[in-house]
């Protein structure tokens, strides 16, 4: 068994990308013991370390002390170690395993933790990426955006590996450098024109506008890595977010996801080798698309409020009464039930699709 990457991104904000990453990342884990699993957190807000963290004031803390550490141990500190040739092959130096901090979670899922830092060390990244090359061998650019490609390749310890990988929604160098670490993209999306829009702009970041810009269009991300003929991810599924939020609004809602899923297929009509296992699926219309690479992520309402603040996935929320902030939240176990479901439902097609990957 090989490794395995996801990462999440679209570069709209506040689409779920840090919430489902927490939740499939903890049930993945559950369900997949034989793997290690991995969330790197790309994102300066850190808000997917601090709910695996175990949420609220406690998390906050302990995520301070790994920023504040000589070595921070959190992406910074991998990035910072690998620019400068430090010695990056002991990974306990910057990957924690998170049972050891949060007890909901299983053994067998660590994290690379996020770090605001990571915004001040940005500049410096480009700087460092753009900077001219010594030799025709000198290639500082594919160097500064493989760091944490070279990570996804590696164990943690005896297992195979599945990473997830949380961004930011900027495409900010670091985000370009996630982007190009994981093998396959999860694009969560919301019932709004505006993440109907995002896709097409998603698109022209990641793959390039279909006409260059005559100036600006040899700088580009998009040029870069086709002058690198560096890998993209493939697009793997299209996670429609909360589209079951307001009931009085389904209408609407599934005449918006309609319209996100129709943008979707256009771009798989267009250039199907953009998307995870294109040659071998059978999709010839929309219905099809929609069947194959979406997946409706019904809202969590209080459960995820629990489950953010204390850092507890679904499969371990068994109480009908939680505090938040001196506040008692229902959450009933109807409501459980069927939140649990949609992600075990999101990780079983996910794993369906690791186990799809043959050894090399
Ligand atoms: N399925 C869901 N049900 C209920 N609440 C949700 C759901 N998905 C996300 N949320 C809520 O929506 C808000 C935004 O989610 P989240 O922070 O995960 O988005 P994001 O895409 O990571 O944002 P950013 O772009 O800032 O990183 C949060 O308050 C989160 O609790
Ligand atoms: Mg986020």
């Amino acid at each position: 068994m090989t490794n395995k990457s996801y990462v999440m991104w679209n570069n709209k904000g506040g689409v779920g990308k840090s919430t489902i990453t927490f939740h499939i990342a903890a049930v993945y884990a559950e369900k997949n013991p034989e793997r290690d699993v991995v969330v790197i957190d790309m994102c300066p807000q850190a808000n997917v370390s601090m709910m695996l963290l175990g949420g609220g004031e406690k998390a906050e803390e302990v995520l301070q002390q790994f920023i504040k550490s000589s070595t921070p141990k959190t992406v910074v500190g991998l990035i910072t170690d690998s620019i400068t040739k430090s010695d990056t092959n002991d990974l306990s130096k910057y990957i924690i395993k998170l049972s050891d901090h949060n007890k909901n979670l299983p053994e067998n899922i660590h994290l690379l933790s996020g770090d605001g830092n990571l915004e001040l060390i940005a500049p410096l990244l480009s700087e460092r990426a753009d900077a001219t090359p010594l030799t025709v061998n000198d290639k500082p650019w594919v160097n500064i955006h493989s760091i944490i490609k070279d990570l996804t390749k590696k164990k943690i310890g005896d297992k195979p590996c599945t990473f997830f990988i949380d961004t930011n929604p900027s495409f900010s160098v670091y985000t370009q450098i996630a982007i190009l670490s994981a093998d396959e993209l999860l694009v969560p999306i919301n019932a709004d024109d505006s993440s109907v829009y995002a896709i097409t702009g998603l698109f022209n970041l990641i793959w390039g506008a279909k006409t260059k810009h005559s100036i600006y269009g040899k700088y580009t991300f998009s040029t870069k890595v086709d002058n690198f003929e560096m890998d993209r991810p493939k697009i793997a599924l299209l996670l429609g977010n909360r589209f079951t939020q307001q009931k009085g609004a389904a209408h609407a809602f599934k005449a918006l996801s309609s319209k996100a899923i129709q943008t979707m297929y256009k771009e798989y009509s267009n250039k199907s080798s953009r998307f995870v296992n294109a040659q071998r699926s059978n999709v010839s219309d929309k219905d099809a698309f929609e069947k194959q690479y979406s997946v409706e992520l019904r809202d969590f309402n209080s459960a995820g409020v629990v489950a953010a603040n204390k850092g507890i996935p679904l499969s371990k929320m068994d109480k009908n009464v939680y505090h938040v902030y001196g506040e008692k939240i229902q959450v009933s176990k109807e409501q459980r039930d069927l939140c649990k479901e949609t992600i075990e439902n999101l990780v079983s097609r996910l794993s369906a699709l690791t186990h799809e990957i043959k050894p090399a």
